[in-house]
């Protein structure tokens, strides 16, 4: 081993008051843990002693319990960007304890490399292997490894050991040159491979090597219930019925999922009907559902940013890696989420939504329009550029009393531009070609909840005065309001 090995602690210890941290891995998983989980140790000591003690840190997307959950528990975090989902984060957030800004996730790499987010002093990252020059094997997935890397004033490596060897091959390492010398980047099929294998490091900033074999943990998703299967259900006919009517090439498209349950049954759902040829993955989070159908032969190839799997399904793949190993490839998430690649591969691009408006107008990031939920992710980076943008949400949230079409979205992360489709357990808009006053008609009687129908066509009706969008500035936001009054928007009264 050319680095000297040393141990958690001693690793955080490099890491000072004031430091900007950027983190290796992406989506929970792949990312280190042990040396985070020493940095919140440290940053208690410290504050026991009443000294200050606080880091800026920048991930690639969301992490475990370690980073998120331990810093910020450890009150350690002075700003945090971009995507995250653990809940101790989140409410440090909404505090107002972290200042959070979000970013779209193909934004983060570049913005490191621009200096829009200052200097990164010490990067932390996941190996699976070393090898005898130096280069690094990653894990289980790329995020923004290689710009930090290569940015960072210091680097402390975590050799997890939990990882096989023979995962070696599965990433493609590729990072853009900076405008104005920047050309395309020469990917065509998602099968294309453009990079290196291994992380190459300059050395003299490797203050050390933590060898550790912490798992992950992805929890086991939560079985598919009827409102989540009724949409996979209603998407996948829909994408069937694009693909009959020769709108969908016949080869069919790559396809972007995205995270949670929502996406998995969306895939379980396509993944099963025998009507569309087997498809590939152009995506920036690989999930469990991926792999049972690439085992199926339903999906034949998917590139990444991470295999996002839990720790029973991460182990079926590694068990049987020979038959995954031509079948899955893992990317910096600039690469995955690319506007250029996107647009060119002509992915179809199926995100979440926690509420829509009628417009098509989406909000993925903020609840009531003021609480983060976990952030935009590559949501936008997809739905903007891909060549069909299809967000999926249930009708209703909370047992019924919040609807998730109202009149006007209370934040928006994906504008009306770029949705085109809106799919609900209650059926299908499709929003091409279609006006305003058409597409809200369209939202309301094929998404909204019976419940709410009512609701929003009384609003449509008094909002349509011959204007191009029908807007009433007394009751757009009323139903949010009948929510944060009565604890229901069905108690909505318009004026
Ligand atoms: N108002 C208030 N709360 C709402 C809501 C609304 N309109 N819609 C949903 N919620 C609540 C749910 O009740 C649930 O609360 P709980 O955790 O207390 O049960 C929570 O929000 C999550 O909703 P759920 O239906 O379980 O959604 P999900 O797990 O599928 O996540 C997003 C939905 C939007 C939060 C998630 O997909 C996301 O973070 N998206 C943005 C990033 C992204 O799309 N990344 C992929 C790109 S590759």
């Amino acid at each position: 081993m050319r680095f000297r090995i040393i141990s958690a602690a001693e690793a955080a210890s490099f890491v000072k008051n004031g430091n900007v941290v950027g983190i290796g891995g992406f989506s929970s998983v792949g990312t280190p843990k042990a040396v985070p989980a020493a940095i919140a140790e440290l940053a208690e000591a410290e504050h026991k002693k009443g000294n200050e003690y606080k880091i800026g840190l920048i991930t690639g997307g969301s992490t475990g319990d370690q980073i998120d959950g331990m810093l910020s528990r450890a009150k350690a975090v002075a700003f945090r960007t971009p995507f995250q989902s653990h809940k101790d984060m989140r409410n440090a957030i909404n505090a107002c304890e972290v200042n959070y800004f979000d970013l779209h996730l193909s934004h983060v790499a570049q913005d490191v490399r621009y200096n829009f987010l200052g200097k990164i002093d010490v990067a932390i990252i996941e190996a699976a292997a070393i090898t005898d020059e130096g280069e690094i094997v990653l894990t289980t997935s790329v995020g923004i490894t290689p710009t930090i890397a290569a940015k960072a004033d210091k680097i402390i490596i975590e050799l997890n050991t939990s990882h096989p060897a023979k995962i070696r091959g599965m990433h493609d390492l590729y990072e853009p040159v900076n405008p104005p010398y920047r050309r395309e980047i020469p990917i065509y099929t998602p099968q294309d491979r453009i990079g290196s294998a291994l992380l190459k490091v300059d050395s003299s900033k490797v203050v050390g090597v933590v060898e550790t074999d912490l798992h992950d943990n992805i929890a086991e998703f939560t079985p598919v219930d009827a409102v989540t299967a009724k949409i996979g259900d209603n998407v996948a006919s829909f994408l069937i019925a694009e693909h009959k009517n020769g709108i969908i090439p016949k080869e069919f498209l790559p396809l972007q999922s995205g995270v949670g349950n929502i996406a998995n049954a969306v895939l379980g759902s396509l993944g099963q009907c025998s009507d569309i040829p087997s498809f590939s993955m152009f995506t920036e989070v690989i999930q469990n559902s991926v792999i049972d159908l690439m085992k199926s032969g339903r999906i034949s190839f998917a590139s990444g940013s991470s295999l996002t799997l839990s720790e029973s399904k991460l182990a079926e793949v590694y068990a049987d890696y020979d038959f995954f190993k031509d079948k899955l490839m893992l990317r910096p998430q600039e690469i995955t989420n690319n506007p250029e690649l996107v647009r060119r591969l002509g992915v179809i691009a199926i995100n979440t939504a926690l509420e829509v408006d009628i417009f098509g107008n989406v909000n993925s990031t903020n609840v009531l329009g003021s609480k983060m939920m976990n952030g935009i992710g590559g949501s936008a980076d997809f739905a903007r550029n891909s060549f069909l943008s299809i967000f999926t949400c249930p009708s209703v949230a909370k047992k019924g009393v919040i609807s998730a079409i109202v009149p006007m979205a209370s934040h928006v992360d994906s504008s009306e531009h770029s949705v085109k489709v809106i799919v609900t357990e209650q059926g299908v808009a499709d929003l091409r070609g279609k006006s305003p006053i058409q597409r809200a008609q369209t939202i309301i009687e094929n998404c909204a909840h019976p419940d709410y129908k009512n609701i929003l066509w009384d609003y449509l009706k008094l909002s349509q005065d011959n204007s191009h969008t029908p807007m009433s500035l007394r009751n757009a936001l009323k139903m949010h309001l009948a929510f944060a009054e009565t604890g229901d928007m069905r108690n909505v009264e318009w004026s």
